[in-house]
């Protein structure tokens, strides 16, 4: 594992804060236009879903409800384990509630089929799932998310809550890290 710095460690920068910000802009909307009515719970994937999750927030033009999940799968590594734990559990009942699920990035799919099963024992109105990155590639298009911010190619990328063990999540673009700090 190599660690320098971003400019070194960073091979391109595939979405630039503004591209993000455009984006959660019409996420946020189209969720308002989906669940303005009903006051939506959404629940932030922590950590990697964190900035998108607040960003995400303040777009939205309705009254919502912010609850916290956390699960595992990847641990310090760039492969999933292929195993998910759950690390923290909702801490409201989502009872009759019309819940948005809110990722990070959907890579085999495993987390968010875990998180949907979870949830939907609970028996929620409605679950919508979404996700800023899909590696659309990487899963059967059954484990597609409703919403979607961008979809990429198969690489390992950081930035905006993304890491490598927990490295580059403050970065405000998202990149692809260059593979010898990960091999
Ligand atoms: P999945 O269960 O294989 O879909 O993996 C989803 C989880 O793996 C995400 O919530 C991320 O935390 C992590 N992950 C997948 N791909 C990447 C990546 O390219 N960079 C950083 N984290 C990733
Ligand atoms: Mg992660």
């Amino acid at each position: 594992m190599l660690i320098r710095s971003a400019e070194q460690d960073i091979e391109r920068v595939i979405y630039t804060e503004k591209a993000i910000a455009a984006r959660v802009e019409e996420i946020g909307a189209e969720l308002t236009r989906r669940l303005g009515d009903k006051r939506p719970v959404l629940v932030c994937v922590l950590k990697g879903a964190s900035f998108f999750y607040i960003d995400l927030c303040r777009c939205m033009n309705c009254a919502i409800d912010m609850d916290f999940i956390s699960v595992s799968s990847y641990g310090a590594g760039a492969q999933s384990t292929g195993v998910v734990r759950l690390i923290k559990d909702l801490d409201n009942n989502i009872t009759g509630r019309d819940v948005v699920i809110v990722e990070d990035i959907i890579d085999s799919g495993l987390t968010m089929h875990y998180l949907k099963e979870l949830l939907s024992a609970r028996k929620p109105a409605s679950i919508t799932t979404v996700s800023f990155l899909d590696k659309s590639t990487c899963h059967d298009k059954s484990l597609k998310t409703d919403i979607c911010g961008f979809e990429i190619p198969d690489e390992f990328v950081v930035g905006y809550g993304l890491d490598y063990a927990n490295y580059y999540r403050n970065l405000p673009y998202i990149g692809i890290l260059r593979p010898e700090c990960y091999k």
